[in-house]
């Protein structure tokens, strides 16, 4: 049966863009939400564009009140009936009662080759550890941040004279390639990590 996807974006949502116009044919999956927690986000116009039913919930009105931020976002989930949900470019913590309700269903991609580097500046901490590898990893989202099992990695060299913003726009293309790559598999019940190298 197919399976219904919601893909939950903060920001240019071009991840999203990647997986949604990837599930089409015989893919084992469609988009049936994206989601905002920043209601400006660029990424909901593109979904609407490609008409993909769309949602925002503000994280700001619930300030320290995760929970209660949780339980929208839950219900809106709960409403769209997701098999699987895509954290692409969502830049809100999950607490780990949420990400109890959705483990093994809940994929994220992250800007590191993990373990290393989890949480933020992944592009400046790689240069400044003097890496001459970076890339981009898929993961199943648990309790821990940037943690859960590794779906797929993507794995670039990296230039004497690159920046973190020449990093981050030659690694942008390896998740659009690795994100899409690692749901197909998955959505097939197919766990078996998708590694590239380029
Ligand atoms: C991507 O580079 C993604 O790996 C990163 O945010 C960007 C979103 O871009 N995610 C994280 O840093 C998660 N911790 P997009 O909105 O164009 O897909």
């Amino acid at each position: 049966m197919t399976k219904r996807v919601a893909i939950l974006i903060s920001g240019g949502g071009s991840n999203m863009v990647a997986l949604a116009q990837s599930m089409c044919g015989d893919h084992p999956a469609r988009p049936v939400l994206v989601l905002s927690n920043d209601p400006l986000a660029a990424g909901l116009a593109k979904a609407r564009a490609l008409n993909i039913p769309t949602c925002a919930i503000d994280h700001k009105p619930y300030g320290k009140d995760r929970a209660g931020f949780e339980a929208a976002l839950q219900q809106t989930l709960e409403t769209a009936q997701p098999d699987i949900i895509c954290l692409a470019g969502f830049m809100r913590i999950l607490t780990p009662e949420f990400t109890a309700k959705w483990e093994g269903r809940m994929l994220n991609i992250h800007p590191s080759l993990l373990p290393k580097y989890k949480g933020l500046h992944t592009h400046t901490r790689a240069l400044e550890a003097g890496d001459t590898a970076h890339g981009c990893t898929v993961h199943e989202v648990t309790a821990a941040l940037d943690d859960g099992p590794i779906l797929g990695q993507a794995r670039m060299k990296v230039r004497a004279d690159d920046t973190p913003d020449t990093l981050a726009a030659r690694l942008l293309p390896l998740e659009h390639a690795l994100y899409p790559a690692v749901l197909r598999r998955f959505a097939a019940g197919d766990r078996t990590p998708v590694m590239l190298d380029r």
